[in-house]
């Protein structure tokens, strides 16, 4: 069993489409076991995406991160960073595969609509950000 982080970016909750990313989850029988809806600040973004600060990106995204709120989750199951990443698709939407949230929603590279953890040591860091263990349910 593994747990991944997964966020509804401030593109996709303006998109009103926090239904249908979750319907996906759970078509995919993904289990939710944490969710919650916050508004981060700059620092908090820039401690999140603290891996990227070297890139030339790095203010652009951490501006839009915090430009409204976002819905955090914490998803468990078998194989679940490698199946959340495929429901996701590519970063970049324009290299996505058909039918995934990317493809289907994003507009730019930037506002991507989700993210999703990358790996287990990156699951690990990412859940403990934004939830205690007394926030994880199951
Ligand atoms: P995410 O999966 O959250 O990880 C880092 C984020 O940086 C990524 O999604 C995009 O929102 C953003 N990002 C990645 N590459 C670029 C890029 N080349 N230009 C702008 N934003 C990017």
């Amino acid at each position: 069993m593994e747990r991944t982080l997964s966020i509804i970016k401030p593109d996709g909750v303006k998109k009103n489409i926090i239904g249908e990313v979750i319907k996906r989850f759970q078509d995919e029988k993904i289990n939710i076991v944490a969710i919650k809806m916050i508004k981060l600040s700059k620092e908090e973004a820039k401690g999140f995406y603290a891996v990227h600060m070297e890139r030339p990106f790095f203010d652009s995204l951490t501006n839009f991160m915090t430009s409204g709120p976002i819905v955090v989750m914490v998803l468990e199951g078998n194989d679940v960073i490698a199946r959340n990443r495929k429901l996701m698709g590519a970063t970049n939407f324009k290299e996505a595969d058909e039918g995934t949230i990317r493809k289907d929603f994003a507009t730019d590279i930037e506002k991507n609509v989700v993210h999703g953890s990358d790996a287990p040591e990156t699951a690990a860091f990412e859940i403990s950000y934004f939830f205690n263990a007394l926030e994880i349910a199951g």
